[in-house]
């Protein structure tokens, strides 16, 4: 059985203090209201990263992320991160590929492939975000476009280590406008994408892929899409700072 995921992507938000409240509220209901069977990961700004590992200690079940990784293995690089660094402090998840990465620090596909290859190497899980615009929505290539982007900078991988990466659709349309795709909509997308990973993978691995809808999931709407048989969970952005909205999300599955 391939796993439920449900990430919550905390963006450019919360001080120290608000983070640490977020982190342990969350801890506490995961553990109190006995969540099982889903893999929450927590994806704050790099600095709350340790001080949240701190607080989520050995407790199965949550893991932590990072935003983004350097393409880089280390050195003169003022202001990045490596994959390295983020392992040596417990991260194990990196969200790779973001639109807003993509839009507004112009990270496009070889540069991704590259940090895809840096995480991989370093132990970190990829969420390997794919997605389309509107635009491209209306005219139709949506599904041509997400595939190119997978092919593009992940289709390079061997089987083995593909089996480790982690895919997020986010249609750009829906990424904090209060828009959700609707279930049939992700649906449809979740299963062209498992058919392109069968196409290349085979059917064993496809099969064994998370595939996280991301794009205005909330506690209202993420039963229904998580009800789809092609959706293992979801890339939380807005919804993930405030832990009610998140733990509900995350017992959103019917187990
Ligand atoms: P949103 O963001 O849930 O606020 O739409 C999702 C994301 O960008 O990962």
């Amino acid at each position: 059985m391939r796993k439920k995921i449900v990430a919550g992507n905390w963006k450019m938000n919360l001080s120290f203090e608000e983070g640490q409240q977020l982190t342990s509220e969350l801890v506490n209901m995961y553990r109190d209201e006995a969540i099982k069977d889903v893999v929450v990961v927590l994806n704050p700004p790099f600095p709350h990263l340790y001080p949240v590992q701190r607080l989520v200690g050995d407790m199965a079940g949550i893991f932590v992320g990072a935003q983004n990784c350097s393409d880089k293995e280390g050195g003169a690089f003022t202001g990045e991160v490596s994959a390295k660094i983020l392992a040596s402090f417990g991260v194990s998840y990196v969200i790779l590929g973001h639109s807003e990465r993509r839009e507004y620090f112009k990270e496009d596909q070889t540069l991704l492939a590259t940090k895809v290859n840096q995480a991989l190497a370093h132990g970190l899980t990829p969420i390997f975000c794919c997605g389309e615009s509107l635009e491209i929505r209306e005219s139709g290539t949506h599904e041509e476009k997400v595939m190119e982007q997978l092919t593009a900078s992940l289709f390079h991988l061997t089987p083995e280590e593909f089996s480790k990466v982690v895919i997020a659709y986010e249609p750009i349309w829906a990424i904090g406008t209060g828009k959700t795709a609707s279930a049939e909509q992700a649906q449809e997308m979740h299963a062209a994408l498992r058919g392109h990973l069968a196409s290349k993978y085979g059917q064993a691995i496809a099969a064994q892929t998370s595939i996280l809808y991301g794009g205005s999931a909330n506690p209202g709407n993420a039963k229904e899409l998580f009800g789809k048989p092609d959706v293992d969970g979801g890339l939380i952005g807005g919804a993930s700072l405030k832990s009610r909205d998140f733990i509900e999300i995350v017992k959103s599955f019917e187990i």
